[in-house]
Parts: structure tokens; sequence; C-alpha cells
């Protein structure tokens, strides 16, 4: 996969997309009443923010200039009221933005992870778990706060520059004309400065993600990298980075610097025609048009003045928008994406299988240019117990995802008591299926809770009988909190050897009918290993069971062994037919078998030995002849 920084930081778009923009807006469509209820609410605040610089002009020229004692105090009374009212629709709106936020966020949780549940495993091999984590987290969280802040900020600044304009044509004609023209020019450089420094900004934060990896990498790593001499690389990488940051930091903070006394300059600009207008208006008489008063001039400055902080939000909203459009398009693209495997129309679920199971002419890939099975072919009856051994990438978990529907034949058929499984719900196969992988998961909670996952109405008794069965009771009950203990995120806390009998505890209790053990690699100890090898017994005791073996002394008792390579059976018989045929699985056996026998009698040193070879059951050059095991 590309490198995880990547994957994180790629925030823009190339271009603005009006498409998603919509759909991110049709986000709030569930929640209407919120949103109508908000921004009507903000028009009436951004009304009374307008009103009350007016009021000032009224209060100037009526109040003040005219003496008039009466109207003085009759304003101000209103002034008063209307705060008043101005304090409540702040807090509504805010408030209603507030829970605003929170639906969208809960409704895109939900849609998402809903669909999560949908995906087929292979959209899950594609996508990074990182990339999926971002689309739940912040990605939903940009996009809540575009549909919501970014809403009523751009709906504030509209309304308020709306009013304002309103009430400068409700004063003065000519001079609102002339001052309104410099609002474009004010927004334009604001919307340029905003979008550079986002830039920069974010430049910043990559480099420094960047460094914090390298510090990461570097002291975790300090004994390699010392041992190999390349401290003064490292240090020039390093240097490099920090300048690169230094840079970026460096012009954010300048053109943050510069923003707004350049959009000051502008402001002021219109101010100074307010004064030079209404100098030239007074001066010429007869150029028509109501004469500005004292409180007309003050009141325009005002308007002009306070007009550069709604400009200054929507320049940022606008700037933000991209990140946020760039957000919903990732967002999108994972609600929008097919699950591979569905069930077909009319599909059933019979409730339990008899686990007859026929591979016909089943051609597989992952990747269309690297076939993994060709035309294969295997008849299984009811209650057998195929193992699948031979090399690794051999093709043997494939085929027990095909088993499990997990992945489905591009061509030829699978078919399950006779009836081609696509006919099947997945649900009815994978219900049915017990499955224990090589790495075991178990999830966060105690071990009676991991048990229980297998079948969620099982009695606490039922629980412990299945971890008897397996033999997992005894090494449960060691533990300090028993059947109550944390197992840790992934089932950290506990060995490999213990998830895997908690999972076949599990799988107990599930009761499938047709049992599958992808066999753990990494070394158990001796008892555990007999633990495990017990609980297997038991489950396939009756079952159609396919188990994936790298210790092969667990599936000499197999009804029929299989040695897989390149996506083909190479060999198949029982244990004894095999050996007698002296081909790969003799090969493969006889290795395994003289490595135990090292093990046994010089412990010491063939542990050594056997702990980096343990993984690979990949067949030998060599047949070692003078150990012929019995
Ligand atoms: N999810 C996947 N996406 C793409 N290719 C895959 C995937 N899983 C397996 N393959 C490829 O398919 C082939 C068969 O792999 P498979 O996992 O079935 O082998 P295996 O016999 O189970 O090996 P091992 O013993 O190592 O578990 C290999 O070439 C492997 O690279
Ligand atoms: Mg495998």
């Amino acid at each position: 996969m590309s490198n995880p920084l990547e994957f994180e930081e790629e925030e823009f778009t190339t271009q603005f997309n009006g498409r998603t923009l919509q759909r991110i807006l049709a986000q709030t469509k569930p929640h209407w009443p919120l949103l109508v209820g908000f921004v009507l609410l903000i028009a009436v605040a951004a009304f009374l923010d307008s009103l009350f610089t007016y009021m000032s002009k009224l209060l100037i020229d009526e109040g003040i200039v005219a003496g008039d004692r009466a109207a003085i105090f009759r304003i101000i009374g209103i002034y008063g009221a209307l705060i008043v009212v101005q304090a409540g629709t702040v807090f509504g709106f805010i408030y209603m933005t507030g829970i605003l936020g929170e639906r969208i966020r809960y409704d895109l949780r939900k849609t998402l992870f809903a669909h999560l549940q949908k995906l087929s495993l292979s959209y899950y091999n594609r996508t990074p778990v990182g990339w999926i984590m971002s689309r739940l987290t912040s990605d939903t969280d940009r996009l809540a706060e575009l549909v919501t802040w970014g809403i009523l900020d751009s709906a504030w600044g509209v309304f308020n520059i709306i009013t304002a304009v309103g009430f400068m044509l409700y004063i003065n004609v000519p001079l609102a004309l002339i001052v309104s023209a410099i609002i474009p020019v004010i927004v334009v450089v604001a919307i340029q400065f905003k979008k550079r420094i986002i830039v920069e900004y974010r430049q910043v934060r990559r480099i420094n993600s960047q460094i914090t990896g390298q510090y990461n990498e570097t002291i975790t790593g300090v004994r390699v990298i010392k041992s190999l001499g390349r401290e003064r690389e490292n240090l020039e990488e390093f240097g490099q980075l920090t300048s690169n940051m230094y840079r970026a930091g460096f012009r954010a903070a300048w053109l943050s610097a510069l923003f707004l006394p350049t959009v000051q300059l502008l402001s002021s600009a219109a101010v100074g025609l307010v004064i030079w207008f209404s100098g030239w208006q007074a001066a010429n008489i007869n150029v028509g048009g109501t004469t500005l008063t004292i409180g007309g001039i003050q009141a325009f400055i005002t308007y002009v003045t306070f007009m550069l902080w709604p400009v200054q939000e929507m320049a940022r909203v606008y700037a933000e928008m991209q990140q946020a459009i760039a957000s919903g398009e990732r967002i999108f693209s994972l609600i929008d994406a097919e699950p591979e495997i569905v069930d077909r129309p009319g599909a059933s679920d019979p409730g339990t299988l008899r686990g007859d199971i026929v591979f016909d002419n089943v051609d597989f890939y992952y990747e269309p240019e690297s076939p993994v099975l060709n035309n294969f072919n295997l008849t299984v009856a009811q209650g057998e117990t195929i193992a699948l051994v031979g090399p690794t990438g051999g093709g043997k978990s494939t085929i027990v995802n095909l088993i499990c529907r997990f992945f489905e034949p591009k061509s030829g058929t699978i078919r399950i008591n006779g009836v081609d499984y696509t006919e099947l719900t997945q649900h009815a196969i994978q219900s049915r299926v017990g499955i224990v992988l090589q790495t075991p998961h178990l999830f966060s909670g105690t071990i009676r809770e991991n048990i229980r996952y297998g079948r969620l109405d099982a009695t606490d008794a039922e629980i412990e009988e299945a971890a008897k069965i397996v033999g997992a009771h005894e090494f449960i009950l060691a533990l300090q909190n028993g059947y109550d203990e944390q197992v840790g995120e992934g089932g950290s806390l506990l060995s490999v050897g213990q998830k895997q009998l908690i999972s076949l505890a599990r799988a107990v209790l599930a009761n499938p009918d047709i049992f599958i053990m992808d066999e753990a690699t990494s070394s158990v100890d001796t008892l555990t290993e007999t633990l495990i090898q017990q609980g297997m017994e038991v489950l396939m005791e009756g079952r159609t069971s396919f188990i994936i073996a790298h210790r092969l002394s667990t599936i000499r008792n197999a009804s029929r062994i299989l040695v897989i390579e390149d996506g083909k059976i190479k060999e198949m018989g029982t244990h004894s037919e095999l050996l007698r045929q002296r081909g790969h699985y003799y090969r493969l056996y006889t290795q395994q078998f003289r490595r135990e026998l090292e093990r046994e009698y010089n412990p010491f040193g063939a542990d050594a030995v056997a702990v980096g070879d343990e993984d690979d059951a990949a067949p030998v050059e060599s047949p070692t002849s003078q150990l012929t095991p019995a």
C-alpha cells in the first residue's frame, strides 16, 4: 500500500465539485426544520445587528443633535428590548446548529458502519484499515462542520451584508452603491489569502507528521542506526525536513500577518470614500439626493467597518469548503462501493447444511493477472476430515475462503448438498460454518463474552461446558479473574495458543455443520498443542471439516490429505497411502518428524533451529531417507 501519510494528507480535490457539494448539503434534508429554523434566526440576528447601527443614527440625529430628550429615552428603551431579543436568537441558532451537527454526524456514521458490514472481504483487501477509520472519524467531522458552522457563518455573512446594504440604500442611495462596489474586491482578496494560508498550514502539518514518524523510527531503531553508522545521513534527512517545515511555517505567518492589514486598508478606503462623498455632497447641494446627516455618516462608517468580519468569515468558509468537499467525496466513495458478493434474488436459507461439498471446475483469482485456482475439482462427503497441506502461497486458505463464500468462484460452481451455493443466502452458509483462523481474533471484553460470540443466547453453564470440551477450562480458571478476565484489544493479553483454544470453544458453542481450521503456525507449547488437538477432534466429529495443517502430526487421522501446490492437488490420500507413495507428503512429513526427534533429544539446540523453521511447511529438496517414520 502507499505511504499512510500520503493517504491521510491527500485533502484537496483537483476541481470544485458541485455535485458533491449538493450531496453534502442534502444530508440536512431529513433535518430541514432545524436548518430552516436556524437560518431564519440568523436572518433575524443579522437584521438586528444592522438595525442597531441604524438606531444609533436615529439617536444622534433625532435625539442628540435635535436635543430631544424624550426621543433619546424612547430609542434607548427600544434598543434595550431588542438586545434581549438578539441574545435569544443567538442562543437559538447556536443551539440548533449544534444539534444539527450531531444529527448529521450520527446519520453518516450509522450509514457508513452499516455499509461496511455489507461490503465483501475483497474491499477490505484493497483498502487500508486506517483509510476506512479516517472516513468514519475526521471526514464525517469535517462534513458535519461544513453543513453546520459553515452554513451558519456564510448565512450570517450574507444576511449581514444584505441588511447593511439595505440600510445604507435607505439612508443614501448613491453612496450605498459606491460603497457596495468595494465589497466584492474585499471578498476576493480575503478568499485568496485564506486559501494560501490554509495550504501553508497543511504543509506544516504534513511535514510535522513526517518528523514525528522519523523521531519514532530513529528512537526505536537506534541500535540499527548506530551499528550501521547512519547517524550523519539521518541528521541530514532530518535537517531537510525541519528546514522545509520552517519555510512553510514562515510563509504561513507572513501571509497571516499581511492579511488583516490588507483587508483593513481596503475597508479604510471605503471609509475614506464615505467621508469624501459626504463632504462633496454638502459642498454641492444641487447634486440631489438626501444630504448625509452626522448620524448618517457615522452609520455608514460603522456598516463599512463591521462588514469586514462577515466577509472574512465567508472567505474562510469558502477556503475550507474544498477540504470538506474532498472529505465528502471520500465518504461517498465508501457509501457507493458495491459489495461484490450479494445474495441472488430468491436465495434461500435451509437452516442447516449437510456437509457434502463439491468444487466443480472452479477458477479463481484475486487479481485477474495471477490466477490461483484453475479447473479445480474436489468432492467431499458429509463427515469427512480433509487436511490441506503444502507450501506457502499454494492456495490452501483460498480454498477455504471459497467454501465460506468470502469470495466466489470466477467460473465453475461450488455445490453444497448438490445445490449451487450461490442459490443460498450468505447467511445460510456463513452461519453454519465454524472457522478458527490462523491468527484467531478475539474482541476486547472478557473471555466469557468472547466465547458467547459463538451463540449469543448461550448460558454461562453452556459456555463453561464448551470450554471444557476443548480443554480450555483449566487455563481459564487459572487466570486471576477466570472467565471474566479481560482479553485486551484483539486478545493481546493472551498467547496465540490460548486465543485458539477460546476460538475453538466459541466454535463448539456455535455448533456448526462445517468446521474449518487454519492451524496456528507460531509455536505453542506441547501441552497447549495437545489441548488444541483434542479440541479439534471434538469439533471434527461427525462434521465435514477442513484442516489447514502446519504440524502434520495433527492430521494423521484425516480421512484424506491434500497436498496443494500452485492451486493444484499434487497428491491426495490417507496418511499411510501418501507415505507409501514417497512423494511430496512423504518429504514434508519426514522432515518435520526429524526436527521433532531432534527437539526431543536435544531440546535446547533443536529449539533454536525450530523457531525459524516452524512456519514453513514447504517441501524440502532432500528427503531424509535414513529416518522413516512408522
Ligand atoms: N487477499 C489476497 N489478495 C490477493 N492475492 C492473494 C490474497 N490472498 C492470497 N493471495 C494469493 O493467492 C495465492 C494463494 O494464497 P493462499 O493464501 O491461498 O495460500 P496458502 O496456501 O494459504 O499459504 P500459507 O500456507 O502461507 O497460508 C498466493 O499467491 C497469494 O499471494
Ligand atoms: Mg493460508
